[in-house]
Parts: structure tokens; sequence; C-alpha cells
């Protein structure tokens, strides 16, 4: 009787320990699914983020600096002045194409490039390299520099262009 109640005991114990290991690996591999499901809906709040900062786009385009991308994207041909170089890169000085109602020309010569005229060269299109509000800041930047008076073109009005010209 003693030894069966023993045996019991011990069964208990065995079994117990067995349980508790057995939760021990459930609460082991839990924190590893807890960990997974921690990780899986990280991408999620950053997917949302674009949508969250959305508002903030119209912003980011403010923001963005068109003589510098003047600077960096057409004044090698354009130069700094924006007169360009007699019989290669056409002055961007009262251009009707740089200074027309809504900047359309304009833009479109950035996104598409431009081969008009035998007296100059072939000039390249940004479509793949530009994004909408760096078309928008720098083609602002032209319509406005070097005595040019033309309306701001924005990021919207680019996109628009883009989708249907080539
Ligand atoms: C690799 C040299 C080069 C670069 C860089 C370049 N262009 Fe041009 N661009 C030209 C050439 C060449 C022409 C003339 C093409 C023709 O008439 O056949 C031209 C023409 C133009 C015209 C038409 C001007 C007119 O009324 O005759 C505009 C506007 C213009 N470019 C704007 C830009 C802007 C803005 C950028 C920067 C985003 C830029 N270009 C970058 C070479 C360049």
């Amino acid at each position: 009787m003693k030894y069966s109640f023993l045996l019991l005991a011990a069964t208990a114990t065995l079994l117990g320990a067995c349980e508790s290991s057995q939760t021990e690996t459930t609460t082991r591999t839990e924190p590893s699914a807890t960990e997974a499901a921690n990780q899986a809906p990280a991408p999620a709040p950053s997917a949302e983020a674009p949508a969250a900062a959305a508002p903030a786009t119209p912003a980011v385009a403010v923001k963005l600096d068109g003589s510098a991308l003047y600077a960096s994207t057409c004044q090698a041909c354009h130069q700094a002045s924006g007169q360009g170089l007699p019989n290669a890169f056409p002055s961007l000085v009262g251009s009707p194409r740089v200074n027309d109602a809504d900047g359309k020309q304009l833009v479109n010569i950035i996104l598409n490039g431009y081969n008009e005229r035998d007296e100059y060269g072939v000039m390249p299109g940004y479509a793949g390299s530009m994004s909408d509000d760096k078309v928008a800041a720098v083609a602002t930047h032209v319509r406005n520099s070097w005595g040019n008076k033309g309306s701001e073109v924005s990021a919207d009005f680019v996109r628009k262009l883009r989708a249907t010209t080539k």
C-alpha cells in the first residue's frame, strides 16, 4: 500500500514534470510565435505609413530644392545662367517653351527629352529618373529664374502629364 502510494506520488511527480516540461516547450514556442506575430505587423504600419504620410507629401514637394535639382540635372548643358551654349544648348531665358501658361511644354520636355532642331544636340528625357515632385520643383525653378515668369508647376500636374505623354 505504502509503495503504491509512493509509486503514485512518483508518477504524479513525473507527470507533473512532464507536463511542466511540455508547458515549457509550449511557452518556449509561444514567444517565437509572438515574435513572429510582432514582426509580422511591423511591415503593416510602414505600409500604412505612406497613406498616413500622404498629407505630408505636398510639404515635402515644397521643401524640394528646385535650384539644387537644376544644378545637378540641367546646369551642365543649360549653364548656371540658364543661357545655354551657342550651337549646343538653347537658352531657357525668355523661352516660350518655358514660360507658357501652365508649364506643359517644359514638363513635357523634362519628362520626354527634346530633339527638334539641328543646331542643337539632343536633350535626354528624365521620366525614368525623376519623380513627379522633382520635375515639378525643377520646372517651377526654371519658370521663375533669370527673369522668367511662369506659374508654379505641381507634382499632380506632372503626374497627369506623365501618364498621357511619351
Ligand atoms: C545633356 C544636355 C542637357 C541636359 C542635361 C538638359 N538639357 Fe534641356 N536641352 C538640351 C538640348 C540639346 C536642347 C535642344 C534640343 C533641340 O532643340 O533639338 C534642350 C532643350 C531644352 C528646352 C527647350 C528650350 C527652348 O525653348 O529652346 C528646355 C525648356 C529644356 N531643355 C529644359 C531642361 C531642363 C529643365 C533640364 C533639367 C531637368 C534640362 N533641359 C537638361 C540639352 C540638355
